[in-house]
């Protein structure tokens, strides 16, 4: 058989996709004007008011690394009633961030947040993939005791803006010592967007040989070259059905230059809906759910389906 005639088998398969939304968090780490806390909760209610079911809502890393995140506690006290079915996720790099972090009371799930390149991991978090692994070990440990459930990312999975291409043994590698401390999900990043779909198959593939459950892993595609939604589709032919996404395509990675935003989630659930995938997102409520934040930011909605509904709107 074909890939395509086998891809195009395995997609219809999928009738539900789980988004992450990570917009409040990964859009807004690195947009260069600080959007203030009451319009960050406020992004956030509205997101969740448009269906979202998980979403994460800031970073507990230091804040002279990335000022963006440097209201964590702020933001989290305000969204303490977010209703209980939604899942809220935070970035934790140690265990001061998780100690920070369950201080809010509303957490569910803490990530921690690894790379498949030695360089890296080395400028986003200041050390080895080895000593990462022992920090997160820490913060697993307690989090799991403390009825917390843990995610872990990969970042690099395709490629690193300082090594180049990433080989995909390496990325198995540091999922599997993920996996080991507990986490419940792993989250694959093109951190610099520049993968295509026979990349992602590549990664994907090499894992499930390795014992990956594909129920178990998320896509977390950046779109700087505009092939995340191509590697969506492509992951959900290989059984993928969770997916980050960023609302207007926000953001990108502080320790990526020119890396550019997530996947918007407009175009996600625009893909979805026309796939006949449920992901439980209303979509022009989507669309509106950023709309103050890009007035703060200053720019537009950078979803091609978005910016096609807005024109619609105003004819
Ligand atoms: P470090 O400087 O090596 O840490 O940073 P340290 O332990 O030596 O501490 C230095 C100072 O930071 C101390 O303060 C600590 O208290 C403080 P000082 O005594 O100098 O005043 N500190 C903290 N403050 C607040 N919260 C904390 C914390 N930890 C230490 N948790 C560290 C190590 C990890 C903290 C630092 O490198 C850092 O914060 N990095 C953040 C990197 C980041 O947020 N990157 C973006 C997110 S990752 C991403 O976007 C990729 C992803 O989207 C997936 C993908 O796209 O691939 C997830
Ligand atoms: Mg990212």
């Amino acid at each position: 058989m074909t890939r395509a005639g086998c891809s195009a088998g395995r997609h219809r398969a999928i009738s539900s996709v789980e988004v992450i939304e990570v917009g409040p968090r990964d859009g807004l780490q690195n947009e260069k004007v600080s959007v203030p806390t009451d319009v960050k909760v406020a992004l956030c209610r509205s997101l969740v008011d448009a269906g979202v079911r998980r979403i994460e809502t800031t970073s507990y890393v230091s804040p002279k690394w990335v000022p963006q995140m440097s209201d964590n506690v702020n933001v989290m006290e305000a969204l303490k009633d977010i209703p209980s079915g939604v899942e809220v996720s935070v970035l934790t790099p140690n265990l001061k961030g998780l100690e920070n972090a369950k201080l809010s009371g509303r957490v569910d799930a803490v990530s921690v947040f690894g790379a498949a390149s030695e360089s890296f991991s080395q400028k986003n978090i200041n050390c080895s993939i080895e000593e990462s692994i022992s920090r997160f070990s820490a913060v697993a440990e307690t989090a799991l005791g403390d009825g917390l459930k843990v995610r872990g990312y990969v970042s690099c999975i395709a490629a690193c803006p300082y090594e180049g291409p990433i080989d995909p043994k390496n990325v198995v590698k540091v999922w599997k010592l993920l996996k080991d401390l507990g986490c419940y999900e792993v989250s694959l990043g093109d951190t610099i967007g520049v993968a295509t779909p026979n990349q992602i198959s590549k990664v994907i593939e090499a894992l499930v040989a390795e014992g990956a459950d594909v129920n178990e892993l998320a896509g977390h595609y950046h779109d700087t070259c505009g092939t995340a939604l191509t590697n969506v589709l492509r992951s959900l032919d290989l059984g993928l059905s969770k997916f980050d996404s960023s609302a207007a395509g926000l953001g990108g990675c502080p320790y990526a230059a020119g890396a550019s935003g997530n996947l918007a989630t407009e175009d996600l659930v625009y893909l979805c809906d026309g796939l006949g995938i449920d992901t439980g997102i209303d979509f022009g409520k989507v669309v509106c759910a950023s709309e103050a934040t890009l007035d703060v930011i200053g720019i537009g909605n950078r979803s091609k389906s978005a910016q096609a509904w807005q024109a619609k709107k105003q004819t």
